[in-house]
């Protein structure tokens, strides 16, 4: 199974250290949005889109990046991301909204709090200290796997 990871993460590479768990599970090519032609999309067999929350969203330039991709793709699809607060929720509909609308069908989700340091936060040494942490990756990789077995 062919598979790519689209994300973006800039804070702590705490996405990244997800998206590298989940794709050593799925062989995954990994890739930032802006060095992935939208028409390429097409020859994977499952595409993951993840970054971290900034503020309140998926980052801009994933989000654009799904704006700019061919209608039609009918692929599965996943999302994940990581959040220093609890809602992630919105994001994540609003995602994959943006990604039905292309035919893209989202087959799984995860998310996980992760080390975030962004504002007054820095100032306290930041909360969630460590995270993502083993037992993040590990339900990462659980979750991979289920992916592979749909
Ligand atoms: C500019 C900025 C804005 C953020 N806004 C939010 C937010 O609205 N909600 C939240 O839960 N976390 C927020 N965070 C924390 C990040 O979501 C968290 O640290 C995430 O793991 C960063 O992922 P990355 O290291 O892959 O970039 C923000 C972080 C930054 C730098």
């Amino acid at each position: 199974m062919k598979t790519l990871i689209v994300y973006i993460s800039y804070h702590h590479g705490n996405t990244e250290k997800i998206a590298k768990a989940m794709g050593e599970v799925l062989e995954s090519e990994l890739r930032d949005p802006e060095s992935t032609k939208p028409e390429s999309v097409s020859e994977y067999d499952l595409i993951g889109f993840a970054s971290g929350n900034y503020f309140g969203k998926f980052d801009k330039r994933l989000v654009s990046f799904i704006d700019s991709l061919p209608r039609g793709i009918c692929k599965p699809a996943f999302i994940f991301s990581t959040h220093g607060g609890e809602s992630y929720k919105q994001a994540h509909e609003e995602l994959k909204k943006r990604l039905g609308e292309k035919g893209l069908n989202v087959v799984g989700e995860w998310h996980c709090k992760a080390f975030d340091t962004f504002g007054p936060l820095k100032l306290m040494g930041g909360i969630n200290k460590g995270r993502p942490n083993e037992a993040d990756v590990q339900d990462a990789k659980r979750f991979a796997e289920g992916l592979r077995s749909k």
